[in-house]
């Protein structure tokens, strides 16, 4: 028995401890499931789902930067019929809450994708990407406008009972905005963020390094950009945050706890050690342990300024 209560709660969802997965870093868990014991973890989130099947872009998907990423997969993922019967016979396996990423080009295809994954009992919550960066239709031209985010959450919320995440674009001038219409439409939590849009160039061609042009960077670079996006949804708004973005040690996590969030999600970090979240567990406990936090979710929003 843990001495210490690792426990969160991001509405009426209980996650043993607040290291998850995030979307599009670990597939659908098969491949993570080899370096790492999922039933260990405190969720995992799936690939953006779309209701049919998507190729993504072509390659170059992926260029490695300084600190971190830039990717435009273009939400390459198996669609919501594929999922059901390919995946989740393996997930079933496993006693993690698993919270299913939906990404549309409408607001009907939210609708659709979310009614069908409702009636799976292994999903146990919604992740809504408004926010993808990296795909034509959809994506950022949601996650970029109010009304847009209110319309799919009020839309998703009424063919559901399973609690609801919206995850929030960094790339808007007051993120806290989104995550109150979000709140005020139904949603139970948001989570921030996603990555931010960035590009390179290789300086002999002259051409963009990714196909797409512009991708999304993540990873380390963006880890003060995502704190103060957390902090200001925080300050301004009440309501669970999970926290992401350049997450690579557990005080990275203690931090995102301390400026508001309730739980978080690990993305490229798992690009580079796979074996990582799992291990930032026992570290969140020693440093609970060594600071007399007797539950970690006494953390969430604990700053001080
Ligand atoms: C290769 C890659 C693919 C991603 N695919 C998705 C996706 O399908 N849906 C989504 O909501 N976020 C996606 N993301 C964004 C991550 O879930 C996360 O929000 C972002 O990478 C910031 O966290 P990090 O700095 O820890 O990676 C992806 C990120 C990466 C690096």
């Amino acid at each position: 028995m843990s001495k210490v209560d690792l426990s969160v709660k991001i509405g009426s969802l209980t996650l043993r401890n607040p290291i998850m997965l995030a979307s599009g870093t670990v597939g659908y868990g098969n491949e993570m499931s080899e370096f790492t014991d999922l039933n260990k973890l405190g969720g995992i989130v799936t690939k953006s789902l779309s209701l049919k099947p998507r190729k993504g872009n072509p390659p170059q998907r992926i260029v490695e930067t300084p600190a971190g990423m830039l990717n435009a997969i273009g939400l390459a993922n198996v669609g919501v019929e594929v999922f059901l019967k390919e995946k989740i016979p393996f997930l079933k396996q496993f006693n993690v809450p698993l919270i299913c990423n939906i990404a549309a080009s409408t607001i009907e295809e939210y609708v659709e994708c979310t009614k069908i994954l409702t009636t799976e009992d292994t999903i146990k919550a919604f992740e809504i990407n408004v926010s993808c960066p990296n795909v034509k239709e959809g994506g950022l031209s949601f996650g970029n406008n109010i009304n847009s985010v209110a319309k799919i959450t009020e839309r998703v919320r009424a063919v559901t009972d399973k609690p609801i995440i919206i995850k929030l674009s960094p790339n808007v001038s007051y993120i806290a905005e989104f995550a109150k219409i979000a709140k005020e439409n139904g949603a139970d939590a948001v989570s921030a963020i996603n990555t931010l849009v960035g590009t390179a160039f290789n300086i002999f061609t002259k051409k963009p390094k990714i196909f797409n042009v512009n991708g999304g960077l993540s990873g380390p670079a963006i880890k003060p950009i995502a704190l103060a996006k957390v902090l200001e949804i925080s300050r301004k708004v009440d309501i669970p945050i999970i926290g992401i973005g350049g997450i690579m040690n557990w005080k990275d996590v203690i931090e995102f706890m301390i400026v508001g969030s309730s739980a978080v999600q690990i993305g490229t970090l798992n690009f580079i050690d796979p074996t990582a979240a799992e291990k930032m567990i026992k570290q969140l406990e020693d440093y609970c342990i060594a600071n007399k936090v007797k539950k970690i979710s006494n953390l969430t929003a604990s700053f001080i300024l």
